[in-house]
């Protein structure tokens, strides 16, 4: 054994072993290059190189990753010396071969240090990549210039734009690493330290050599496919056609002429709107579960097995969703039509899968394995979790709710996906109000990531947890929000749906409405997600809950209108828009143009034209200030909250960071008084909210409202 040097600040060893220095990085829980494992990398690496009894430097990561990259809580101001680039020079540059011994996650600033080894190594469970885009940045420390020195332009834009990291033996394949090593890093860097001959490192200088002839005659095709492909799948992403100039520019010329373009551009993206959103929402969606102070040490329960009551779309949906993560699902129905009908359903869901190759045949009758039917709610006594997916009545959720208690065990939680319902009511129905929340998934509840997890008062934290773990182990993004009618998600949704209806009302048509907010860069408009959701249920909430209308307060009747001539939108082929039959395009409706003019002349509206920006201003200002309302009701705890839910549940333009990132940037003053004009003329649900009044008046952001105690507890 030999000795042992930290560091600067401990985050980088060094031991040596008969000639091999083995510099780990240890950084929990990511290894992620912050300024000081720079510096003890940079510490490290100088003395490895300096000792004479070491022939080899081997560079690993501590715990499950290599490195996952730049530290991105860095990333908010220009960043600290030792630059990375020179701590990579110094390595690149070694008269002593250094190998990166990857495993785990080896991502961003992690390939770009392993590009800088002379030798690569993965274990076969390393996933490799460059996702920097994916936080509107580019690779910063050389990847643009290095990577298509390794593996030719078009596989490096390739994972650059996609941004999606591969697996081992892929990386071998394409010539990223020398070796996948199965047996560990250990015997190969024996190896490569008893046969290393030196002459050959020169070629392994990657960032100093030239392209081969074969990697020049791709190199035009490769860029102008790269720019059409970010001009059709990603138009709105500064940070792709910035990685592809950085690409472009690397291919000739000196190393350090590359290096200073690639960060010119890395730092102009650093600091762009489209860059501060998606890193934004990089640590939103991570503090999204996290519980308040105090609740942080609490215990989880295990959830092994989960039952589902309700074999309808949703239940089947979350069943799925489920069974898919490799949890095992009992699902109860009572009724045994629905019951066999679901059984048919789940059959098709999975041929439809292997037809069109998604899923292999083996895969698929796994996972349709793990969902059992159960006869009796009985039947679902061993569960460690019972989600109700039962029609959305108080009383029939009431009664499942007590017969559940009856029969699973005292530490089961039990979980309503209701979308309306008070949460709290149905905990009192059991014997165990601390283990009761509400789980509302979005459907189809196998695809949508997004989790609302509901916590009424009397839920405990130890449950709230373990939803929050199991979320995360069925992929969803799990938010933790208040019982409050519609929660956060839809809540916020109603108040869009509503200025969408009022444009209407005033001479817009549901296309003009749709087709602004989709240049805005949502997925779809408001009429075309309610035709696709169902005019139906929201009709049905019209009619039986109260806090859908209010009597002193405008309100359109055209939904309703359309909803009496039996108009439900995509499944009837008649709604905000027409639709042939079968097909789910939306189509204008002449139909429905009349409907809208004769109600405009019953209510005496004389339309009038209305400009983009007022559709925008309205139906998006509306989300913005209803959210304000939430966080000012304690329902979310963070603003980040909001956005989360926004960017899984709706679609809202990750890019643009959510709607309260959003309103960050165009400015909480400017939509306040925006929103007060319009109350002004007479539109009350547009009356700001007294958190944003104030906000506005101290000129203060939704991202200062944690840090100035306005919020939370
Ligand atoms: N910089 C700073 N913090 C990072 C980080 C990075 N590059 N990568 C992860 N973290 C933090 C997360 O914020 C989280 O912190 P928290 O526990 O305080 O919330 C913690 O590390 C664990 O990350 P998480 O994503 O929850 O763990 P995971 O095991 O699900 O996923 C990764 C691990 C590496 C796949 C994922 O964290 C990831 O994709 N990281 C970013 C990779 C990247 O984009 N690198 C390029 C940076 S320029």
């Amino acid at each position: 054994m030999g000795k042992s040097k930290a560091g600067s600040e401990g985050t980088v060893r060094l031991e040596r072993r008969g000639a091999i220095a083995w510099v780990t990085i240890a950084n929990p829980p990511v290894n992620a290059l912050s300024q000081a494992v720079r510096a003890g990398l940079a510490a490290c690496v100088e003395a490895a190189i300096a000792d004479p009894d070491v022939s080899l430097v081997a560079i690993r990561g501590d715990g499950r990753n290599f490195v996952a990259g730049g530290d991105i809580s860095e990333f908010d101001a220009p960043l600290q010396p030792p630059d990375m680039n020179d701590v990579l020079a110094t390595i690149e540059g070694s008269e002593k071969p250094v190998i990166a011994c990857m495993h785990g996650n080896a991502l961003g600033g992690g390939l770009e240090l392993a590009l800088a080894c002379h030798f690569r190594i993965a274990t076969p469970d390393t996933r490799l990549g460059l996702p920097e885009v994916t936080l509107g940045l580019i690779p910063g420390a050389g990847g643009t210039r290095r990577l298509p020195r390794v593996v030719g332009a078009e596989a490096a834009l390739r994972m650059i734009l996609d941004a999606a990291p591969i697996a081992a033996a892929k990386a071998f394949d394409i010539g990223l690493i020398d070796a996948v090593a199965v047996d560990g890093h250990e015997p190969v860097c024996e190896r490569l330290a008893a046969t290393i001959d030196k002459t050959t490192l020169a070629e392994r200088r990657v960032g100093t050599r030239a392209l081969t002839e074969v990697q020049q005659a791709q190199v035009a095709a490769a860029i102008a496919q790269a720019r059409q492909s970010v001009r059709e799948r990603w138009p709105w992403s500064g940070a792709r056609r910035a990685a592809i100039d950085a690409v472009e520019r690397g291919l000739d010329g000196s190393l350090a002429d590359a290096l200073v373009q690639e960060r010119a551009n890395f730092d102009a993206c650093r600091v762009s709107g489209e860059g501060r959103a998606l890193m934004h929402m990089f640590f939103a969606e991570r503090a999204a579960t996290r519980l308040p102070d105090g609740d942080a040490t609490t215990q989880g329960l295990s959830i092994g097995t989960v039952g589902v009551v309700g074999a309808g779309t949703m239940g089947r949906g979350i069943a799925l969703a489920i069974a898919g993560a490799g949890v095992p699902v009992q699902v109860f129905e009572s009724d045994t039509g629905r019951r066999d009908a679901a059984h048919v359903a789940i059959a098709d869901h999975f041929k439809g899968q292997t037809e069109r190759g998604r899923m292999n045949p083996d895969a698929a009758q796994a996972v349709m394995s793990r969902i059992v039917f159960v006869d009796t709610i009985a039947g679902l006594a061993s569960s460690d979790l019972v989600i109700e997916a039962a029609f959305e009545s108080l009383p029939v959720k009431l009664e499942i709710f007590a017969a559940l208690d009856a029969v699973v065990g005292p530490d089961t939680i039990l979980a309503t996906n209701t979308s309306t319902l008070d949460v709290d009511a149905i905990a009192r129905a059991t014997c165990r109000p601390d283990r009761v929340l509400g789980l509302h998934f979005f459907s189809p509840a196998n695809v949508m990531r997004l989790l609302e997890i509901i916590r009424a008062p009397g839920t405990g934290a130890a449950t709230l947890r373990a939803a929050a773990e199991f979320a995360r182990r069925i992929g969803k993004t799990g938010v933790i929000v208040g019982n409050a009618f519609g929660f956060v998600a839809n809540r916020m949704i109603f108040e869009y749906q509503r200025q969408g209806e009022f444009l209407v009302e005033e001479g817009a048509t549901p296309d003009a409405v749709d087709r602004a907010l989709v240049g805005f860069g949502m997925p779809m408009g408001p009429f075309a997600m309610a035709d696709m959701a169902g005019l139906d249920v929201a009709w049905w909430l019209r009619k039986e809950v109260p806090a859908m209308r209010r009597a002193d307060r405008r309100q359109s009747r055209l939904a309703d209108l359309l909803c009496e001539r039996g108009w439900f939108g995509q499944k009837t082929g008649q709604g905000w828009f027409r639709y042939e039959p079968g097909g789910r395009k939306a189509l204008p409706s002449p139909e429905t143009d009349a409907v809208v003019a004769a109600e405009r002349i019953r209510i005496g509206i004389k339309p009038r034209a209305i400009a983009e920006q007022e559709i925008l201003d309205r139906c998006l200002f509306a989300l913005v200030n209803e959210a304000a309302r939430i966080l000012e009701a304690g329902l979310a705890a963070r603003p980040g909250d909001i956005d989360v839910i926004y960017v899984h549940g709706f679609g809202f333009p990750r890019w643009r960071g959510g709607p309260l990132k959003w309103a960050d940037d165009v400015g909480v003053g400017h939509v306040h008084d925006v929103l007060r004009d319009w109350a002004a003329r007479g539109e009350a649900w547009l009356e700001p909210a007294p958190l944003l009044a104030r906000m506005a008046r101290e000129g203060v952001g939704f991202a200062q409202l944690e840090r100035k105690g306005w919020i939370g507890s």
